[in-house]
């Protein structure tokens, strides 16, 4: 609980600030239009969800497509849970056929800017046929369904149409983000037993190619069960196709026609995709969503939390790669039919208005980004966004991690006017959806606080004993009820799965984050609890940092800790042991960074490494993080070090530093 309670002292500031006159309405307007009104229409709902929660979440499915009904609405085995049993549909069917026998079908359904300023508008009609072309690619080269495919490329509209062919054939995707590493790739594609990877010569970042297909190569030996890869022509840069293995996507395109490619009606629980995240082992865990209940989900947090309409021009800045890529950029908007923007790159390339100009540029309407984000842009100054025309927007959204007060506020002014609701949305890689987040037309926000449930969704804050806390008491977030869009399971691991989030409390979901209620019943969102990290908004675990620090020959030891950083949160800070007499200087620091850069992603570099001759330990062996946090800030006060195996380390280790 020690990261709990920094963390906890850190927030204490924006909690005290949180009283009733806080309170920020939504703009009457907005609430008139929206479609949950006010307080008393939010509880009347969030109360029928409680009361009788499958009927709930049954009316919504109702909403969707289905080839066959379902026969029970919740098959609750804790902690394993089917959701919409016997039913079958598919979720590319529900994103593009429904729509295309409708008006819709010549609406923009995916507004697309690369990095270097190029652009594509795919209607519904479009993207449905590109989708239904590349589906019979799949099949062509004996993709079946339940056959998993792993896509790393870059943020292009191929990803799309990629992730939905996959969808349409019943084959379960494994997205891997494009910052990581060739090994990371290898493990999620050897993990998945993934048969296809799909990829690209090269994807844009900040003027620079990322050479993706020379990473497929380094990570697929001989004995890869991906035997098939397919690149997309993205960059143009030069890139090695072995002809057994490597297919151009442009020339299997020329093959295949739109026609003869149903989307294939799948159980509502069959697999729809594995996405891996860290916890708190070196191994990332792939998370499981299924089809049904994760539409169901997505489908409607994505209406009623940004209110989307007809009309509306949505952005959510988030990759393909990441869970909120899937649910708020593909699945859950287009289940809604809405007009989603995509941008490739970076927020400041070629200067730092380039998010600006793109709201401007395509009227964006709802505007969904990470606090990193909003973070830089601070940084950057307010001349960037002055210098664009911002009218377009009436709704803006964080994720990822907490929000600042400060942070929040510049959002509300500098971009929103002060005429936008903010929505802070609290949820994670596992949830699947929107758990906690304000109604934006009908629960007042208060900055920094995620504030009510979803819904459907029963949160809580509890004690170490599971017993509920006070009002203004810090303690563990838990989820009380299965809810639809939940993750069915870790790929391949169900002990661990059972062990992770169902174990502490029985039949009650363990998010691994700290909360506190306050009295009007907000959510205040501490950061975790478990030695997960939050770096601009990605999700890292200090056991995989420490896990790459140690592959390199020259480290006997690594711990690994979160710096409290103003910009992306939390920065990466790495105590190293080294082996034997090796001396450590500033050229090995770097060559250190670099490794965990080819181990994982150079996202994952440790922003400092500090060399020790030995690390605290507990007697029993522990490495005792808190007080590394401490000498990483550099606070006097290490508190109780009676457990130390040797108290005199923290003198020495404090020299070291200087
Ligand atoms: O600690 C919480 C933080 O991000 C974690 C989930 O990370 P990931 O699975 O990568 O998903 C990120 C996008 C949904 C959570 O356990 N987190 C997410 N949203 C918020 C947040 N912390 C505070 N406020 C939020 N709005």
């Amino acid at each position: 609980m020690d990261t709990m309670e920094e963390r906890a002292a850190v927030r204490d500031k924006d909690i005290m600030m949180a009283p009733a006159e806080i309170r920020i309405a939504p703009p009457r307007g907005f609430s008139r239009a929206a479609y949950v009104k006010n307080m008393e229409e939010y509880e009347s709902l969030y109360r029928e969800a409680e009361m009788d929660p499958e009927g709930f979440w049954a009316r919504v499915a109702g909403e969707l497509a289905w080839f066959k009904p379902w026969e029970q609405v919740l098959d609750w085995q804790v902690p394993f849970a089917e959701w919409f049993v016997g039913g079958q549909l598919n979720a590319c069917y529900n994103c593009l056929d429904r729509h295309i026998s409708t008006w819709r079908k010549n609406k923009a359904a995916l507004i697309w800017e690369g990095e270097p300023g190029d652009t594509r508008i795919l209607t519904y009609l479009e993207l449905y046929r590109e989708v239904c072309k590349f589906a019979n690619v799949l099949k062509r080269l004996g993709i079946r369904p339940g056959d998993r495919v792993a896509i790393y490329m870059p943020l292009v509209p191929e990803a799309v149409v990629a992730m939905l062919a996959c969808a349409r054939i019943g084959a379960p995707h494994t997205v891997i983000f494009a910052g990581f590493s060739a090994e990371a790739v290898r493990d999620r594609v050897l993990d998945a037993q993934a048969k296809l990877v799909i990829t690209a010569d090269g994807g844009y970042r900040r003027g620079k190619v990322i050479p993706l297909k020379e990473r497929v190569d380094e990570a697929l030996g001989d004995d890869s069960p991906a035997n098939r890869v397919i690149v997309l022509q993205r960059t143009g840069a030069p890139v090695t196709m072995r002809p057994e293995r490597d297919h151009w996507w442009h020339d299997l395109m020329k093959d295949v026609t739109a026609s003869g490619c149903p989307a294939e009606p799948v159980d509502s629980e069959h697999p729809l995709y594995i996405l891996y995240t860290s916890g708190t082992t070196g191994k990332p865990k792939g998370i499981l969503h299924t089809t049904g209940g994760y539409m169901v989900g997505t489908y409607y947090t994505t209406k009623l939390v940004f209110d989307l309409k007809e009309e509306d021009i949505y952005w959510c800045t988030a990759d393909v790669g990441w869970v909120t890529g899937h649910s708020y950029t593909v699945y859950g908007p287009m289940a809604n039919g809405a007009t989603v923007v995509a941008y490739e790159g970076a927020p400041d390339y070629p200067e730092p208005d380039r998010f600006w100009k793109i709201i401007e540029d395509h009227q964006v309407s709802i505007f969904y980004t990470a606090p990193t984000a909003i973070r830089s842009f601070m940084k950057w100054g307010e001349e960037w966004p002055q210098r664009r025309d911002l009218r377009s927007l009436r709704l803006l959204g964080t994720v990822g991690e907490p929000i600042n007060p400060a942070a929040w506020e510049w959002y509300n002014q500098t971009i929103g006017r002060g005429r936008c609701p903010i929505v802070d949305t609290w949820w994670q890689t596992e949830t699947g959806m929107i758990m906690i987040s304000p109604l934006p037309g009908a629960i007042p926000a208060k900055p920094g606080s995620g504030t009510l449930p979803f819904p459907g969704v029963i949160a809580e804050v509890v004690d170490e004993g599971g017993r509920p806390v006070q009002p203004g008491k810090k303690g563990l977030l838990v989820i009380r009820r299965p809810w639809p869009s939940m993750l069915r399971g870790i790929w391949g691991d169900p002990k661990r799965y059972q062990q992770q989030y169902w174990s502490q409390f029985p039949g009650i979901y363990l998010t691994g984050d700290g909360a506190v209620q306050d009295e009007d019943g907000y959510f205040w969102l501490l950061g975790r609890v478990d030695d997960v990290l939050n770096v601009s908004g990605h999700r890292l675990g200090t056991a995989e940092v420490e896990s790459a620090l140690v592959s390199h020959p020259t480290v006997a030891e690594a711990a690994v800790i979160g710096r409290p950083d103003e910009i992306t949160g939390q920065a990466v800070v790495a105590f190293v042991t080294l082996r034997g007499s090796i001396a450590g200087d500033d050229k090995l620091k770097s060559d250190l960074q670099d490794h965990v850069g080819r181990v994982i992603g150079s996202f994952a570099k440790p922003r400092e490494i500090k060399f020790a001759a030995a690390l605290p330990k507990t007697r029993s062996g522990k490495i005792m993080r808190r007080i590394l946090r401490k000498i990483a800030v550099g606070d006097p006060s290490v508190g109780d070090i009676t457990t130390l195996e040797d108290p005199t380390l923290i003198a020495r280790l404090r020299e070291e530093e200087d």
